[in-house]
């Protein structure tokens, strides 16, 4: 038996990078993944490339910050599947380099709008519908290694993953005696659409973020969906309220 036979997953972001990585990863261990997302076309291929896998997806256009949209994407995969075992709430974005003085305020919302309210509506929308099936529940979100330490120059994107991972140990606790275990990802540098786009000003900052990371690589997103996969399964049955690092030894130092 596959680890997460017969599982509904919903993945928020899985259009792309981290989130598609995993969502194979999820479907090629048996589950239903409904993968929620804005960029509709890259959805369409991650559906493709799962469903060319002998896997099962679905996707949905669905913005993150937007609670209505969020609820409704729930009830309509719980019409269709009957029930939601996991969710990976992963969508994000990167945010603006910019120490506080150039960081605007209306850069500092949509950060925060997207990377951490959109996380609290994915949780709330989840959890109630965990709670109302009554058979417990795993949900896994993407925090960072920047929701651990601090980091200049990002202190929206800092600030909205160091509020992930306090919302994942508060939730935790919330739900722990329902058998709804909560979990964050803390990814380092992952080769992914979103790395390319910081990294792209100048090959340095790319060196740089090698040079900064105990093994001495990027990793592939593959290697943060491996994680999150044994997360969401049964094989973490004891685990919850963890924000784990996945980061090549980063924050270890
Ligand atoms: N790549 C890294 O090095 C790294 C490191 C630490 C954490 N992360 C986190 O991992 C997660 C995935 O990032 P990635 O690197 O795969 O980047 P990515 O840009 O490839 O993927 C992000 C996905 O989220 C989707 N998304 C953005 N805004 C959304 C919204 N409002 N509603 C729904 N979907 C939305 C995008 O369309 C995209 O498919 C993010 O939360 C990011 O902050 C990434």
């Amino acid at each position: 038996m596959a680890l997460l036979d017969q599982r509904v997953v919903l993945v928020t972001g899985g259009s792309t990078g981290i989130g598609r990585a995993t969502a194979r990863i999820l479907a090629s261990e048996g589950a239903t993944v409904i993968i929620a997302d804005v960029q509709d076309d890259e959805g369409a291929n991650t559906v493709a490339a799962i469903t060319q896998s002998g896997g099962h997806a679905e996707y949905l256009h669905v913005d993150v910050g937007d609670f209505a949209a969020v609820e409704a994407a729930v009830a309509t995969l719980v019409e269709r599947h009957g029930a939601l075992h996991g969710a990976f709430n992963n969508a994000g974005i990167e945010g603006p380099t910019a120490k506080i003085l150039d960081l605007a305020p209306a850069e500092w919302e949509r950060v925060i709008r997207v990377n951490l309210t959109g996380v609290y509506h994915c949780m709330k929308a989840e959890i109630a519908q965990m709670v109302k099936q009554d058979g417990g529940g795993s949900i896994v979100s993407t925090a960072s290694a920047a929701g651990l330490i601090g980091i200049p120059g990002a202190a929206g994107y800092n600030s909205a993953k160091h509020g992930v991972v306090g919302l994942t140990k508060t939730v935790a606790l919330e739900y722990a005696a329902r058998n709804i275990r909560v979990n964050a990802v803390c990814p380092g540098f992952i080769e992914t659409p979103m790395l390319g786009r910081v990294t792209e000003a100048s090959a340095k900052i790319r060196e740089q973020m090698i040079g900064a990371t105990p093994m001495k690589r990027v990793a592939q997103p593959e290697e943060i969906g491996d994680a999150v996969a044994w997360l969401l399964s049964a094989r973490s049955s004891y685990v919850t309220g963890v924000a784990l690092p996945v980061d090549g030894g980063w924050v270890a130092q």
